[in-house]
């Protein structure tokens, strides 16, 4: 047999292996965006439209991928977006990402509605783990929810705050796709021609929110979705966040930030990064590709905070287009599900070798020998360097580094 990395060289080609080996239902959970999809579609465009200008004649080096956020140190200026039931799309991915994450040292964020609780992923991360909150409505589980976050060794919170209401996805309407979930004769179908996926969801059993079930009253998959909208609110204000800022000990970040005003409120606010997202392009489809807020967004927190961002990206090309348009670190949601879906439990470590293959491939082409060489002339570790260079000292040397 082909090693996998001949056989699925890039994420595109994960993810055509994944359709194949998911249910249709599944899947057009994870593919799709919402409305029109004209917002997926932006973020493709957009990204694809970064150009950028290689510099030539630095000589034999190789680049330094390695990125410190968050008072630790990752391997890479990457890691893996919180998705939501993401034991459905592939039953067991939350262990399997956490074990990437805690190999590779790259971090994961676990969704509030994965199916896996943080007691059970948080100590598979080593470290690593980051935990993605919808903000429960009663103020005694928000305060439990944290606690038992923080005692399960996640050390950054992120904040989900762009999901004021769940958005139309017609195409998950047209695939039966429906919360809590209806077992019809058509999705048992859908099911069994995907042998692969049912055997390992009879061995996993059926997904369980498990993180909110301590405080849903029912003990079924479905009577639990039911109740889950009762237990999260998607619609958090700034003095929740104040107060959530001050109950966490930890790293509080903010996702899904488009509007440079909601930045400067940020930082305002005490917070230690945002993440400029638009959801993968599954809730507004008239907002803005990421890739096009991300410069704007980015020059007035003005280093202030640690600008995180996602939403569309494929490869280490694109991680590479985000830095350079002032990102400190990028996430990725459905190429690591893609990855679980298509190979199992190998799946992640392959996403995280073809990602940092790409990335590195793509700086030595591009002339830039660590992740501070790809920033913009105006981000903070930009002109820090160029102080620095003119100085003389040592950090400031570019040749062959930048
Ligand atoms: C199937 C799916 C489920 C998601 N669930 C969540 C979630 O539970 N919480 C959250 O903050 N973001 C969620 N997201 C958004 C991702 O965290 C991330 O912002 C987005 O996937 C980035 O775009 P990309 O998939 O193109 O990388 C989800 C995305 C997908 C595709």
């Amino acid at each position: 047999m082909r090693p996998l990395g001949e056989r699925y060289p890039s994420i595109p080609y994960l993810a055509e292996r994944a359709r194949r080996r998911m249910p249709f239902f599944a899947w057009e959970y994870l593919a799709s965006g919402t409305g029109s999809e004209r917002l997926v579609a932006r973020n493709r465009a957009a990204l694809d439209a970064v150009e950028l200008v290689p510099r030539v004649l630095k000589g034999r080096f190789t680049p330094d991928l390695s990125t410190e956020l968050f008072g630790r140190r990752y391997s890479v200026p990457f890691g893996a977006a919180p998705v939501g039931l993401s034991g459905l799309m592939w039953p067991g991915s939350e262990r399997m990402i956490a074990r990437t994450a805690a190999k590779r040292a790259m971090p994961y964020c676990l969704s509030t509605v994965a199916n896996e609780s943080p007691e059970a992923i948080g100590p598979l991360c080593g470290g690593n783990g980051w935990f993605q909150l919808y903000t429960p409505i009663d103020p005694d589980i928000r305060a439990d929810l944290l606690k038992r976050a923080h005692d399960s060794g996640f050390g950054t919170l992120v904040v989900t705050v762009d999901v004021p209401v769940g958005s139309r996805r017609e195409r998950q309407l047209v695939a039966g796709v429906s919360v809590p979930p209806r077992f019809g004769p058509l999705t048992l179908y859908r099911a069994a021609i995907r042998p692969r996926w049912s055997f390992e969801t009879l061995v996993h059993g059926l997904p369980q929110f498990r993180t909110l079930a301590k405080y849903v009253e029912s003990g079924t998959f479905a009577g639990a979705a039911r109740h889950v909208g009762k237990v999260i609110d998607g619609r958090p204000d700034w003095d929740m966040l104040d107060a959530m800022r001050n109950a966490w000990p930890g790293h509080f970040v903010i996702k899904g930030i488009l509007a440079p005003e909601d930045a400067r409120r940020a930082v305002r606010m005490g917070a230690d990064g945002i993440v400029v997202s638009n959801h993968g392009g599954r809730q507004f489809d008239a907002a803005p590709a990421a890739i096009d807020a991300l410069p704007q967004v980015a020059r007035e927190v003005g280093g202030r905070l640690r600008v995180l961002f996602d939403s569309g990206i494929e490869g280490g090309l694109d991680i590479l287009r985000a830095l350079s348009r002032g990102a400190d670190f990028c996430l990725l949601g459905r190429a690591f599900l893609y990855a679980t879906a298509a190979v199992g439990k190998r799946g992640p470590d392959l996403a995280y070798d073809i990602l940092r293959t790409d990335l590195e491939t793509n700086m030595i082409q591009f002339g830039a020998g660590n992740c501070d060489a790809m920033r913009p002339p105006w981000h903070p570790a930009a002109t820090a360097r160029a102080a620095a260079s003119q100085r003389g000292d040592a950090a400031g040397q570019v040749s062959p580094k930048g």
